[in-house]
């Protein structure tokens, strides 16, 4: 039986990885949604500062949203579409209303620790699966993102 896929690599691996993908994929969906809350809630005298931000944070998650299914299709998997599966899977957890700038600021930083997290932890399971596209996708993320957080940061003083 053949034990490789179409792009060469090993069926399990490929399985595995797909799952670990549509994890990170369920975070992401459920920190998009966020997002968009906050652009839309925020309130105070940095709404205009913040209110551009987001939409540019959940604009480059919709990006990153499409690529990551795409990748599970690649890989020869179904990515997961439903928001009662993401809720279930998600470790980042729905926000509700938040207006105040700083709390979302916070949740934001909280919700990229733990998207970095696992897409270190995908870096690993690609590279023991020699599956260089997801390995260089996670890498591209990892390193966009923890600018992201230097900057998030320093937004808050911290
Ligand atoms: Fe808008």
């Amino acid at each position: 039986m053949n034990k490789i896929n179409a792009i060469g690599l090993d069926k399990d691996k490929a399985k595995y990885l797909s799952e670990k993908l549509n994890e990170l994929l369920a975070n992401y969906s459920i920190f998009y949604q966020n997002t968009r809350g906050y652009h839309w809630n925020i309130k105070g005298e940095k709404f205009f500062e913040l209110h551009l931000k987001f939409e540019e944070l959940y604009n480059d998650l919709l990006l990153k949203i499409d690529e990551v299914a795409e990748r599970i299709l690649t890989l020869g998997h179904t990515p997961k579409h439903n928001y009662a599966d993401y809720r279930i899977t998600s470790k980042i957890k729905e926000s509700v209303q938040v207006s105040d700038g700083t709390k979302a600021v916070e949740d934001i930083l909280a919700s990229f620790q733990t998207i970095i997290v696992l897409q270190r932890e995908l870096l690993t399971i690609s590279s023991d699966a020699d599956d260089e596209g997801t390995n260089a996708l996670m890498s591209d993320y990892i390193r966009e993102q923890e600018k992201l957080v230097w900057m998030y940061s320093s937004f808050l003083n911290r």
